[in-house]
């Protein structure tokens, strides 16, 4: 019996049916795979954590607004809330591939999938929170989505994760085979257009949407990489300054052509710490800069202690 190859989607090429019990309904081959079960049908110790830190945002917005925590407006913080969380969920799973590469743990592509999809989820209930707040008025959200462009940027990004969500199946990949690869490279486009749509709702500090895009240029910045510096130390070193120095830019950028405060300002703020703190390029550099001491100590752990971790799936 040949071993199943392992592709980029987590999908083996060609798949070994299961044996046990949940394997026969679940699995590669099965109609459904529990969340927290690996593809042999095991219970899996990550994606049983990751899929409590997936719910733990909505268990936590639950949880405030029956206690009553919320403001007087509850929908409208539920609204901002979940946008915020899709933008994090988002990044987390465009961080696996790296993580994977640089930690050398193939396993982590097991954690993809239910990474995007939960950014889809806090997508949708985004917008499902938005037509609440509207009163359930298709007609008035719709003609809102087709004037503002801020929502009609954000209303393609949300379509496109739908697109992206139902075809993440094991039968979709295995059916669309090389075009799935395609379509699903529309992620990158779809970040832009949730980060462009973030700028535009805030007022004018935009402070919140240029940390998440700091570290968007970071993961576009290592897919960019030669393959051979992706996992040195001095690789992730240029990359931890590039990505600094590019979130520099986008922050200038955005003060000078989008606003009318003076954008020079905000420019030497990043090397002033005064009254605004640190700023986003700050917190993106030392999180570059984190993940290349982490690369460091990593190459000391015992790999015979991390067992199961290592093995491709
Ligand atoms: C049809 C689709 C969408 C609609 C109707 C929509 C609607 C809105 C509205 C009305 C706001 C608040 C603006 C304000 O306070 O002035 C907002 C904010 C926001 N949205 Fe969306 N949005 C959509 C899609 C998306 C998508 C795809 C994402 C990201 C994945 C997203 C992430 C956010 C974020 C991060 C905020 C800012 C939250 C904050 O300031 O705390 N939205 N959106």
């Amino acid at each position: 019996m040949s071993n199943p190859i392992p592709t980029t989607s987590g999908v083996p090429a060609r798949s070994v049916r299961s044996k046990t019990a949940a394997g026969r309904r679940s699995g590669p081959g099965g109609w459904f795979t529990a969340p927290w079960r690996d593809r042999s049908g095991r219970l899996s110790a990550g994606k049983t954590l990751c899929l409590a830190g997936c719910c733990l945002p909505a268990v936590y917005m639950t949880g405030q607004w029956c206690l009553g925590d919320f403001t007087s407006r509850p929908l409208n913080q539920a609204m901002l809330m979940t946008g915020v969380w899709a933008v994090w969920f988002l990044l987390l799973s465009l961080a696996v591939s790296p993580a994977r590469a640089i930690f050398g743990l193939p396993k982590l592509i097991q954690l993809r999938r239910m990474l995007g999809l939960t950014a889809a989820f806090y997508t949708v209930a985004h917008l499902i929170f938005y037509i609440a707040m509207e009163g359930f008025n298709l007609l008035f959200v719709a003609s809102e989505i087709i004037h503002r462009f801020y929502l009609t940027i954000g209303f393609i990004a949300v379509l496109g994760f739908v697109a992206l969500a139902v075809t993440s199946t094991d039968a979709s990949i295995r059916s669309l085979g090389k075009r799935w690869k395609t379509l699903h490279r529309l992620i990158y486009p779809i970040a832009i257009l949730s980060l462009w749509h973030f700028f535009l709702t805030q007022k004018i500090d935009v402070t919140l949407a240029v940390l998440p895009t700091g570290l968007f240029l970071w993961l576009m910045l290592w897919r960019g990489m030669p393959a051979s510096m992706e996992r040195t130390l001095s690789g992730l070193f240029v990359l931890a300054v590039l990505a600094g120095a590019g979130t520099i830019l986008t922050e200038y950028a955005w003060y000078a052509l989008a606003t009318f405060v003076p954008a020079s300002r905000v420019l030497a703020a990043n090397w002033h710490f005064g009254r605004l703190g640190p700023r986003p390029s700050f917190w993106v550099t030392l999180d570059g800069l984190a993940v290349m001491v982490a690369a460091l100590l990593w190459r000391w752990v015992p790999r015979a202690r991390l067992g199961g971790l290592l093995s491709p799936r």
